[in-house]
């Protein structure tokens, strides 16, 4: 018997770094899980858990800004498993840009990514969680960047820390369903998403990853396996009094 035996999960943001690690972690404690992620060809790690768990793991292309898109996810979900248990909201969109550049089309993919998807597929899911009758989890990815000031991080910070307000103000809202609403606040993760702060800024690759690393008191940044055991535990029956939390995996760098 698995962790997550059974229980039907979401899980966004699917072909990232730490999503695909993800739909691994979930699948092998035996969940049954719609993948979804923007575009049709997935990843070879996710292909390659979808190989050894045919059946339980679906793969959904979808934008997360697309209303349509997010029906999609819901109707697949209940198609091919009947039921909703878990929702783990792990897209992301990530804009590095100095403030008094920082334009309004670069805070709008971040809001819009980050925190109106995140709302609306959250409805989606909780009202069928809510008229199944017997509770949920969902797990919102927020991030260190949404918790204290970074640089050039504006719009995506002030995105994070709607993300987990949403997660503390849903739990209030969705307790009479017996859904629990948590947050994961990961410091640097080992993916993609570091180069693209990078991507705008006159900043040397390497010079930046020592300075993080060095500024996680762990003395490095984190791998995606340890922001997803965590949510593993959100998803399991194992976090049943755990409700509205916002919880740093960030090698103690917001304990400073
Ligand atoms: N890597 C880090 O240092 C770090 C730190 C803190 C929080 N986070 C958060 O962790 C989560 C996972 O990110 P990651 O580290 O795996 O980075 P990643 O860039 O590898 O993954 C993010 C995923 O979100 C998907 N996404 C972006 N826009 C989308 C859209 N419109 N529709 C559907 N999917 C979309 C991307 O395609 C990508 O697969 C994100 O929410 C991110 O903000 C990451």
């Amino acid at each position: 018997m698995g962790r997550l035996q059974d229980k039907v999960c979401i899980i966004t943001g699917a072909t990232g770094g730490q999503g695909q690690v993800a739909v691994e972690l979930f699948a092998a404690e035996g969940a049954k899980i719609v993948a979804s992620d923007l575009g049709d060809d997935g990843s070879s790690v996710l292909a390659s858990t979808m190989k050894a768990h045919e059946g339980n793991v679906l793969y959904v292309p979808a934008d997360v800004t697309v209303e349509s898109d997010l029906q999609r996810i819901i109707k697949t979900t209940l198609d091919a498993f009947g039921r909703i248990d878990v929702l783990y909201n792990n897209h992301g969109a990530m804009v590095g840009a100095p403030f008094l550049s920082h334009t309004m089309e670069e805070l709008d993919l971040v809001l819009n990514v980050n925190v109106r998807a995140t709302f609306r597929l959250t409805q989606l899911a909780a009202q069928h969680m809510a008229d199944q009758g017997d509770g949920g989890s969902i797990i919102n990815i927020s991030s260190t960047g949404g918790l204290v000031g970074f640089d050039s991080m504006a719009g995506y910070g002030a995105s994070k820390a709607g993300v987990a307000q949403l997660a503390r103000c849903l739990a209030n809202d969705l307790k009479q369903h017996k859904i629990r609403v948590n947050s994961i606040a990961p410091g640097a993760i080992d993916t993609p998403m570091p180069l693209k702060y990078l991507e705008n800024l006159d900043i040397a690759k390497d010079d930046f990853f020592k300075a993080v690393g060095d500024a996680h008191l762990v003395g490095r940044i984190g791998r995606s396996d340890e922001v997803v055991h965590l949510a593993v535990f959100l998803a399991s029956d194992e976090s049943s009094f755990t409700n509205g939390a916002v919880i740093p995996v960030d090698g103690g760098y917001t304990a400073v």
